[in-house]
């Protein structure tokens, strides 16, 4: 009897949790389709500001109240149609896929851009997102020349493609050039030449290589000397220093190794992609709301100020990274991405409709050293806000 007892107890503290955390899974905690709608409203409102000038939307200085603009080589022109994009498919309000068309066609000739490594952002994220609603072989062919655009700034002694434009001797590469990968794979798929996904791969295993600190925590920026490929020094670049741990690079790293691993199913991605995720959610100086400051190590902690566009890209990061972990990491994933989308869309961070300048996310940190976009809206903090929703929802349906 007694062994029966105990036997007992361990099948149901062992069922327990397990069966606790299939129905937490299921509960959908964030109303999704409330926040496409309102979403949709404020880009609707964006549109209006816009008023069809050849521009892309770049920040609101809500002191000044006013829209800030880029023309289409600005390294985030590709967010703004992309997030029109999701929207649309979201809702189906044929008015955001209509806005979209149009900033397609002023982002077209930057196809052909070799000056930049965020290519990836700026047509991947826009005529990617488009090609995956209607494909069409125009868009297949601009996605290709984005591609060769890429991987023209290749350097194969260093084995990396080259982030910032620099002086003949230097070669620096920043953690953000992970997520121009995804257009690489993505050209492979569509034309099956393997030399894109092969230059992704170097890519990815030199940052794995040079990149990461012993705790885990990833530099900004290394600059590598072209020749033999050593590196000569690393960078402090957007955070607060060169041995800090800048918040949106942390997330730059959780998202691209995670990319890394969907396409390439290589383990030591995915492990890189967990030890990421340790390191942000295990610090010490994560808020309990899960929002981060905008660098780890800023000296002015609990004061300093928040980033909603690395939490964002942290929420959208884990929703994927929890489908390919064990089931209890990926409930902890999940749990996680849940309370940041339900932080996110809390009026702290969600401004009200008809308010932003029509941004849905407040409260973002471009870049502090160099005093740019401060405390402000940003269309990469909507798209990836947008985009772990869309996850979430399509995990719970
Ligand atoms: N350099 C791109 C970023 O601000 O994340």
């Amino acid at each position: 009897m007694k062994n029966l007892l105990v036997s007992l107890l361990i099948c149901v503290t062992c069922f327990f949790p397990f069966v606790e955390l299939l129905a937490g899974a299921k509960k959908e905690k964030v109303n999704v389709n409330r926040i496409f709608d309102n979403a949709s409203q404020q880009y609707l409102n964006l549109k209006n500001e816009i008023k069809n000038d050849n521009v892309f939307p770049k920040t609101y200085d809500k002191h000044m109240q006013r829209l800030k603009t880029s023309t289409s080589e600005w390294w985030c022109s590709g967010f703004y149609p992309g997030t029109l994009f999701y929207l649309y498919k979201e809702t189906g309000n044929k008015d955001l896929y209509i806005e979209g068309l149009r900033m397609l066609k002023l982002l077209e000739s930057e196809q052909y851009n070799m000056n930049t490594h965020d290519i990836g952002f700026m047509m991947y994220c826009s005529y990617g997102n488009a090609n995956k609603i209607a494909p069409m072989p125009a868009y297949r062919d601009i996605l290709i020349n984005s591609a060769n655009s890429l991987i023209s700034r290749f350097n194969p002694k260093v084995g990396c493609i080259k982030s910032h434009n620099s002086a003949p001797d230097d070669f620096i590469v920043i953690i953000d050039n992970m997520m121009n990968l995804e257009l690489l794979f993505w050209a492979t798929q569509a034309t099956g030449d393997s030399t894109y996904y092969n230059i992704a791969v170097s890519h990815a295993n030199m940052t794995l290589k040079n990149h990461f600190r012993p705790d885990n925590s990833l530099y900004h920026g290394l600059n590598y000397d072209p020749e033999t490929g050593k590196v000569k020094h690393y960078q402090a670049g957007q955070g607060f220093s060169e041995t800090s741990a800048w918040a949106r690079g942390q997330s730059w790293g959780l998202y691209g190794y995670t990319m890394m691993y969907r396409f390439t199913k290589d383990k030591k991605y995915l492990d890189q992609a967990v030890r990421i995720a340790d390191f942000i959610f295990n610090h010490p100086n994560m808020p309990d709301d899960l929002i981060p400051y905008w660098d780890f190590n800023a000296p002015d902690i609990p004061d300093a100020l928040r980033d909603a566009s690395a939490a964002a890209i942290n929420c959208s990061a884990l929703l994927e990274l929890s489908q390919y972990v064990p089931q209890k990491l990926s409930h902890k994933y999940y749990r996680i991405a849940e309370k940041i989308l339900l932080a996110l869309s809390s009026p702290e961070y969600t401004a009200k409709v008809g308010t932003n300048g029509g941004f849905i996310l407040k409260h973002s940190v471009g870049n502090i050293p160099s005093g740019t976009e401060v405390d402000m809206p940003l269309t990469y903090a909507d798209y990836y806000y947008i985009e772990a929703l869309c996850r979430y929802k399509a995990l719970n349906e």
